[in-house]
């Protein structure tokens, strides 16, 4: 598959979705920015893509104002980048019994605050070049709230309609805008989760998906398809509805 970017920023690079995914791009022609806090992952990356195709990029995106400042200069530094990928993302759950402040306050850091610096850092020279492509890494969990995961659900939900009021503001601009929306994926975020994982799908087979929804310029990417029914239709459902089973799906 011909992959049209030049250079891109990839976050969360350092494992699973976001470095299959900067690994993707490399072996299709792409420079590659790839960014997360683990540089000894990074470099690993670098050892895994062909020659001068990765460059590590240390980035904590909770931190707002540097994670901006960083792909602002790359930005200018590069000759511009042509494809954003806000994937960085934790998941923690929500216990009603013992909330936790400090747990929900980094999810939000991580989830919303360091998904929305990525994709605004990266808009001005976008915009003022007429083209690029930003891509938001959200999940199936963006469609209710499922249960003992409220936080991260609200979280992906905000990722999915922050790039939807982009893709509609960017497309006279000439930015495309993709929100990919997977289900279960076998990555560390859910290693250590005991609740059933239904349609789990392996990391390569997940990264191929992705990487040819970005490609194809699509608006929303859900998947798996069975995922996709299946939260398709608990969104469709009423309230009672929902309230009644969705205990049972924790
Ligand atoms: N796996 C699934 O089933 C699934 C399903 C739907 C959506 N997703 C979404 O897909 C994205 C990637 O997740 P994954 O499954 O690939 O998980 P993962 O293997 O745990 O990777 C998460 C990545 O995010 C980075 N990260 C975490 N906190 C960060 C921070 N403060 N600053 C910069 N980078 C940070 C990590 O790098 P460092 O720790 O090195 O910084 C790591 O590279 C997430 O947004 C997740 O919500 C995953």
């Amino acid at each position: 598959m011909e992959v049209l970017y030049k250079n891109a920023l990839v976050t969360g690079a350092s494992s699973g979705l976001g470095r299959g995914l900067a690994r993707w791009l490399a072996h299709r022609g792409c420079h590659v920015f790839a960014a997360a806090r683990r540089m000894d992952r990074l470099e690993e990356l670098k050892g895994q893509a062909p020659p001068n195709s990765v460059e590590a990029v240390s980035m904590d995106v909770a931190d707002a104002p540097s994670t901006l400042a960083t792909i602002s200069k790359i930005d200018q530094t590069c000759g511009g980048l042509d494809l954003v990928v806000a994937n960085a993302g934790i998941g923690d759950a929500l216990d009603v019994r013992n909330p936790n402040w400090q747990r929900m306050e980094r999810l939000i850091s991580v989830n919303v605050t360091g998904a929305t610096a990525t994709l605004l850092g990266a808009i001005s020279g976008m915009v003022s070049r007429g083209h690029g492509h930003l891509v938001g890494i959200s999940s199936v969990a963006a469609y209710r709230g499922l249960p003992k995961n409220a936080g991260y659900c609200a979280s992906k939900a905000f990722v999915s309609v922050f790039l939807e009021g982009l893709r509609v503001d960017l497309k006279r601009h000439g930015v495309k805008v993709t929100a990919i929306l997977p289900g279960f994926v076998n990555t560390e975020l859910n290693a250590k989760s005991k609740n059933p994982m239904p349609f789990l799908l392996q990391e390569d087979d997940a990264v191929d998906r992705i990487g040819r929804a970005i490609v194809r310029g699509a608006r929303k990417y859900v998947f798996p398809w069975q995922m996709a029914l299946l939260i398709g239709t608990a969104r469709a459902m009423p309230d009672g509805v929902y309230d009644a089973i969705a205990p049972r799906l924790g």
